[in-house]
């Protein structure tokens, strides 16, 4: 018999060169003990672990599928595992075709483990909430989760990722992984007394949580499958998911009963919003609710909901942007997502206060074609583009900004009404007919997209200086107010 001891649960590596090692030496998978250092199989008096035996010569491959499966395999909690990847390595030696055997009983427990593993690092993904520790500068992110699978170091790269501005630590069980903005470190699991309990952040959530939950699409099985309640604990919006739910009936009969504001729901005269055009000043909320159930282009099918603009009502200055993107459509906000943090530094940096400009988007709805679990966005087109120009233009008319600062070739054929190129009109003051003036500038998805970091700041700092204009403006404004 050999005993062989992983260094850790994840010890790929590990594995490998060991059962490379033992296939060569023909050693039959019932004659191999597999062990991690420190398990409980190890502290059960296992006898000392065997040396890994000395490879001379000999080779073989194995299919690059086999190593895929395998990779996320191991990371299952299952004892066995180890156990069963040696089992089906020693099979595909001599049969490299027995890994597309699906109903292979190691095949077919290779394969569900390799999908566990996936599936809970999604769910990792999905339901880690950092809490804040401190203020300010001293701010560190912490959160706490408990995997199912030995997925930590799967799944940190994706939160260096997505977050790689803060500093943060996600406390599991099994592993604790840390980012400081600059490489991601792992030590050992700890208990959950460790982790932080409510803080600020909380509230916010719940606020999210609130705003993109649809009563009408409520399904709660779906909802139970996609969040399992094993993960509500951890959730700060856990707390008002059932009284949403519970609130679901009342708030879809309501809503069936006022249909008008359904913005799937067919209008008694649709052709009355494609084609009007209004001089005297709608009131913004008129104007939003009318908006929710556009139907002037095939674009409200898909999409979560209008995403209408919203600002002060007596701002100077309106920024335009393309489109609501993925986030703008869940939340029913425009710019909240990346493209939106990218456009608030900016301003911010151009001396331009943002709770005083009216931010809106050429286009309502969001058009993206499904890619899997992501919706890839697509650029409007001109038939958009016009069928929508009806709600900028009402826009404008209510708020009457002294400045309209068009982000991007979309936002651009919006404000003048036609195709208008940005690299010959960009960073200057344009007059409009109607005696207000324009300024044209890239869009922040744009430099967001730049894959050179020499270009990304070089057309940030370009941004930001076309911004300034409109800080001047805003200023101007101001004083002749
Ligand atoms: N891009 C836009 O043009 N608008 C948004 O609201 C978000 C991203």
């Amino acid at each position: 018999m050999q005993y062989l001891t992983l260094d850790t649960e994840t010890d790929f590596d590990g594995w490998r060169k060991a059962a490379r090692s033992l296939v060569l030496h023909h050693v039959r998978p019932a004659d191999v003990t597999w062990t991690v250092q420190g398990g409980e199989a190890e502290l059960f008096a296992m006898p000392a672990p065997s040396p890994i035996l000395e490879v001379n010569d000999g080779t073989f491959n194995v299919p690059a599928k086999f190593v895929e499966f395998a990779k996320a395999a191991i990371l299952h909690r299952d004892g066995e595992r180890f156990a069963i990847l040696y089992r089906l390595l020693f099979r595909l030696k001599d049969n490299h075709d027995l890994i597309e055997v699906a109903t292979d009983s190691d095949v077919a427990q290779i394969t569900a483990m390799a999908r566990a593993v996936h599936r809970d690092e999604h769910k990792m993904h999905a339901f880690v909430r950092f809490r804040e520790i401190g203020r300010e500068r001293e701010a560190h992110y912490v959160a706490w989760f408990e995997p199912e699978h030995h997925i930590v170091e799967l799944a940190a790269p994706f939160f260096a990722k997505r977050f790689a501005d803060m500093p943060w630590s996600i406390l599991t069980p099994d592993l604790c992984a840390h980012w400081d903005g600059h490489a991601l470190t792992f030590t050992s699991g700890v208990s959950k007394g460790e982790a932080p309990g409510e803080d600020r952040l909380e509230e916010t959530w719940r606020r999210y949580y609130a705003s993109i939950f649809n009563p009408a699409r409520l399904k709660v099985k779906a909802m139970q499958t996609e969040m399992p309640k094993k993960y509500w604990r951890n959730l700060p919006e856990a707390s008002i998911i059932k009284p949403l739910i519970e609130d679901a009936e009342r708030m879809t009969g309501a809503m069936i009963a006022k249909s008008a504001t359904d913005p799937h729901k067919p209008q008694k005269r649709p052709e009355a919003l494609m084609t009007r055009k209004t001089t005297a000043a709608d009131d913004l909320e008129t104007l939003r609710e009318e908006a929710a159930h556009c139907r002037a282009c095939p674009l409200y099918k898909d999409a979560t909901q209008t995403v209408f603009g919203e600002g002060p009502k007596d701002a100077t200055i309106m920024l335009v942007g393309e489109q609501p993107g993925d986030k703008e459509d869940l939340a029913g906000h425009p710019f909240v997502g990346p493209a939106g943090q990218m456009l608030d530094r900016a301003l911010e940096e151009a001396g331009v206060d943002r709770k005083k400009v009216y931010v809106t988007n050429a286009v309502k709805h969001f058009k993206f074609v499904p890619r899997g679990k992501i919706r890839l966005h697509q650029k409007p087109a001109t038939p958009e583009i016009k069928a929508c120009r009806q709600w900028y233009e009402r826009e404008v008319t209510a708020i009457q900004p002294d400045l309209i600062v068009a982000m991007g070739a979309t936002a651009a054929q919006s404000v003048f009404g036609k195709i208008t190129p940005i690299g010959k009109t960009r960073g200057r003051l344009i007059d409009l007919p109607d005696g207000r003036k324009a300024l044209v500038t890239v869009h922040p998805s744009y430099l967001l997209r730049l894959p050179d970091p020499e270009a990304k700041v070089l057309e940030y700092q370009r941004f930001v200086e076309d911004l300034k204009i409109a800080a001047g403006q805003q200023k101007k404004s101001a004083h002749a107010a």
